[in-house]
């Protein structure tokens, strides 16, 4: 499922980037652009990488 339109970043994505080491949302962001465009995404984004950080 895509959680940024304008990057084309899907939750996948997201999910892997925590999994291969980045421990914060700030850090996703670098990692993959999401929420850099237009922004309506951060919240979504921030969200699945609250939650899946909690997971792992
Ligand atoms: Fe993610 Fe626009 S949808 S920056």
């Amino acid at each position: 499922m895509y959680v940024c339109l304008c990057l084309g970043v899907t939750d996948h994505q997201i999910r892997d980037a925590i999994y291969e080491g980045c421990c914060s949302y700030r850090q996703v962001r670098e990692n993959t652009g999401v929420g850099t465009q237009c922004g309506k995404c951060a919240c979504e984004a921030k969200k699945l990488v609250r939650h899946t950080i909690h997971d792992v």
